[in-house]
């Protein structure tokens, strides 16, 4: 199976956890592009979305999907969003599309955070894949050499800014063998806004095509 079918499958077996008269909170990527299609076909039947980036907001609108303000509902029941890796412990990296500060807020805020992957984003031990750092523009250097102090080899994605207006970091080099405390950690850099690791809120059930893992 090629890994477009399994992130269009799993887009779509994220459904099964969507229930009439819900607020469904929305990640971002290509995976999640599947699940907003899937979505659109019962979007009559739940009350909206609450959305982690302007690229998912412009996907649901196009549908005709009513996108709310999280500010204005409360605790969300279902998060839906992708990931660039997972480990066994449902810990996750993402931010790949730079959309992780939003993200991290929506899956904060749900009660029930599905992701959904394809096969190739299931890994033994998280850091294959550059850690995102979104950071605030002034505080670039200074992060990086914090990074670099931790053994990380940080680079600077050029070009891209974020939806809140900042910059990420891509850390190279790390083996992050306890998510859960580097988190934590690198939370603590003056200037970091958010670190793609989802490990303190990890996902509560992985869908990797239509295959579940708890
Ligand atoms: C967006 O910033 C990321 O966290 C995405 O969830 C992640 O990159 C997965 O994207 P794909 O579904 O496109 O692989």
């Amino acid at each position: 199976m090629t890994k477009d079918e399994e992130k269009r499958r799993a887009g779509r077996a994220a459904m099964r956890y969507v229930e009439d008269g819900m607020i469904v909170g929305v990640g971002t990527g290509s995976t999640v592009a599947h699940f907003i299609d899937a979505l659109a076909e019962r979007k009559h039947l739940i009350e909206g979305a609450v959305s982690s980036s302007k690229q998912s907001t412009q996907r649901l609108k196009q549908h005709g999907i009513a996108v709310l303000d999280l500010n204005a509902v409360g605790d969300i029941p279902l998060y839906v969003d992708g990931a660039d890796e997972c480990d066994p412990n449902r810990c996750l990296i993402k931010g790949g599309g730079a959309a992780l500060t939003r993200e991290k807020i929506v899956a904060a805020a749900a009660r029930v955070f599905i992701c959904i992957i394809d096969s190739s984003k299931r890994v033994a031990t998280l850091g294959g894949f550059p850690l995102p750092i979104e950071v605030i523009p002034m505080a670039r250097s200074y992060v990086a050499r914090e990074l670099v102090k931790r053994g990380g080899q940080p680079v600077w994605r050029d070009g891209v800014v974020t939806d809140n207006g900042n910059w990420i970091l891509d850390v190279h080099g790390l083996r992050i063998a306890k998510p859960v405390e580097l988190e934590r950690d690198l939370n603590q850099i003056a200037g970091v806004v958010t670190v793609g690791l989802f490990a303190q809120r990890p996902a509560d059930i992985v869908l990797i095509g239509a295959d579940e893992m708890h």
